[in-house]
């Protein structure tokens, strides 16, 4: 794994020093003879991780300011250092170097973690503005398939991350509700459909109408004709079409809310395309008024050429509308009831071409929250080499994937827990572990290769692996069945794997930004994994006879002074999983 972690290190300890010393880098800077305007920023763009760590945590190199002022950098260093607090501060050639000592750092981080708990990492820079983030959004009548799971995991990821950043974050579900497909699926219905068939399992049943009418329809295509012909009468509120459309939708419904219950995930609003259907026209109009629309073979559309891009369609011939007409519709309603600081659709990249099109669209209406709409788009997932597509029929079902995870979790943790109490439960934990880590625990631009041994592996970079982690620690605070006090002993903590630790629970808030500003809850993940692996380095460390050095023991002060270490990895680990949607076991 590449470290993204190492690249603003000597920024990072340079923050953490100036939070531990007040006044020292201040100190620093009047001191430093420098003609740069801006002598912080400056300081801060220069430093260095010194090649050899035992110097320092971080240096500044003097012949940066020396190249300005034609002084010996050696000696800049010297006279700088003098003047500034031993020990903090020392020079090695032309370096100033500065160390940040472990009991200090421990001093400044522990007692703010232990003080602010699950708050750590806060902060209230989104004043409370507005990020409305379009995530999940599955289609009714068709089953909730894997497809739809990265789109869910990531929305709904983001969606915590802006809220712990003092964001407003509103979700919304724009459930694929309507459009030519309930046509398709009305004709289906009244040609092969059953009451009591569909009452037994209606998204299966549904779903294998609709595998059947792609089949038909290659042979007969009358039957394109039909489905267009019932999608218009359900546009015109036909009550039969009306009536197969409701019956659809409230089984969809009733199933998708079953699945985000067990994923544990919430909507502020479930929002869908029929729900833009009386928006339609104000938004035709707003586009004629622009003189945007134009007619193509009968249909209107805004002509997109001059910008490199097929036309958006925005009525059919007959003059249904299509799904782009909703999306716009859906814009401005977004905009007009919450005024927005930023929209995030979070959908796959295969619908690219769909974004780029409806965004310029409001563009080009001179619009002044065009630049406010952001796609959020990822990769695919796959399952051994199995792409999906609902058409064909080969479509995994969510629904299955978690099922078969809580299977093989429950094995998994059988042989290793014979014991465990709440074994069903663990394992539905553990099960949405693996899978939304599968999600998450990659770039969202990357496609996902999703097999079983990689993602319910305890000991790869796995979801799984984190919730053991968990697990440890919080056994750990059993084990130890007292109170954490945060009066301890810093002064005991000495170690390079103590001060590691420390500093990455310390750069946990700056990594919430990060993927903020990038929509990337990867990097929390990747955080996650990196704060296991030097936590699992602390806690494997050996004394100088290669002994062990045991968490608890009978030395009181050093004991409670690890603890209170513990208990902040702890914290920190579980606000994270938090962040990404992940449950987290006490035990497992
Ligand atoms: N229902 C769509 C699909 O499954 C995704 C909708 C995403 N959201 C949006 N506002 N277009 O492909």
């Amino acid at each position: 794994m590449k470290n993204i972690f190492q690249e603003n290190t000597a920024r990072l300890l340079a923050e953490a020093f100036r939070a531990a010393y007040p006044g020292q880098i201040e100190a620093l800077i009047q001191t430093l003879p420098s003609n740069a305007a801006d002598l912080e920023s400056f300081i801060y763009s220069r430093l260095e991780v010194p090649k050899d760590r035992k110097l320092g945590d971080f240096a500044f190199p003097a012949f940066s300011a020396a190249a300005s002022l034609k002084e010996k950098p050696v000696e800049i260093a010297q006279k700088v250092v003098a003047q500034l607090t031993p020990d903090r501060f020392t020079a090695t050639g032309p370096y100033i170097n500065a160390t940040l000592a472990v009991p200090d750092m421990a001093r400044m981080v522990l007692p703010m973690i232990h003080g602010q708990g699950a708050a750590f990492g806060s902060q209230t820079i989104g004043q409370d503005r507005k990020i409305v983030i379009d995530y999940s959004s599955p289609n009714i009548a068709k089953p909730f398939g894997v497809g739809h799971l990265r789109s869910t995991a990531i929305g709904h990821s983001l969606y915590r991350i802006f809220a712990k950043l003092g964001y407003c974050s509103i979700g919304i579900n724009h459930l694929g509700d309507w459009g030519t497909q309930f046509g398709k699926m009305i004709v289906a219905y009244r040609k092969w459909g059953n009451d009591a068939e569909l009452a037994k399992e209606p998204i299966k049943y549904l779903y294998d109408l609709y595998v059947r009418f792609h089949q038909q329809e290659e042979l007969d295509s009358s039957l394109s004709d039909d489905a267009r012909l019932w999608f218009k009468k359900l546009e015109d509120g036909d009550p039969e079409a009306v009536r197969l459309w409701k019956l659809f939708r409230d089984y969809s419904q009733a199933e998708f809310q079953r699945i985000y219950d067990i994923l544990g995930i919430k909507f502020d609003y479930y929002t869908g395309e029929s729900f833009y259907n009386d928006r339609i026209e104000v938004v035709m109009e707003r586009l004629r008024r622009a003189g945007l629309v134009t007619e193509s073979q009968g249909a209107q559309v805004v002509d997109l050429e001059p910008y490199g891009m097929p036309a958006c369609l925005l009525k059919k011939a007959d003059g249904a509308t299509l799904y782009a007409t909703r999306e716009l519709a859906g814009i401005f309603y977004r905009y007009e009831t919450f005024d927005f600081y930023r929209a995030l659709y979070v959908v796959g990249s295969a619908q690219q071409e769909h974004f780029k099109q409806v965004f310029k669209v409001i563009e080009l209406l001179g619009e002044p929250f065009a630049d406010r709409l952001v796609h959020v788009e990822f990769g695919w997932i796959r399952f051994k080499d199995q792409a999906m597509s609902t058409r064909k029929g080969n479509i995994i079902f969510l629904e299955d994937v978690i099922t078969t995870a809580e299977e093989k979790a429950a094995q998994i943790i059988r042989d290793k827990n014979p014991d465990l109490p709440n074994l069903d439960q663990t394992a539905r934990m553990v099960a949405l572990g693996a899978i939304l880590f599968a999600d998450l625990g990659v770039k969202k631009h990357k496609d996902v290769n999703f097999s079983w041994e990689e993602v319910l592996n305890f000991e790869g970079e796995t979801g799984p692996y984190l919730q053991y982690t968990h697990a440890r620690l919080s056994a750990l605070m059993r084990r130890f069945g007292k109170p954490i006090d945060e009066t301890v002993d810093f002064n005991l903590f000495t170690s390079p794997e103590e001060k590691e630790l420390l500093l990455h629970l310390y750069r946990f808030g700056q990594t919430v930004e990060t993927a903020s500003d990038r929509y990337e809850p990867n990097y929390i993940a990747e955080y996650l994994l990196e704060l296991a692996v030097v936590f699992n380095r602390f806690y494997q460390r050996k004394d100088a006879h290669g002994k062990l050095i045991k968490i608890i023991s009978e030395r009181k002060n050093e004991t409670e002074a690890r603890m209170l270490l513990v208990e902040a990895v702890r914290t920190v680990l579980n606000e994270g999983l938090r962040l990404l949607g992940i449950p987290a076991p006490e035990e497992m």
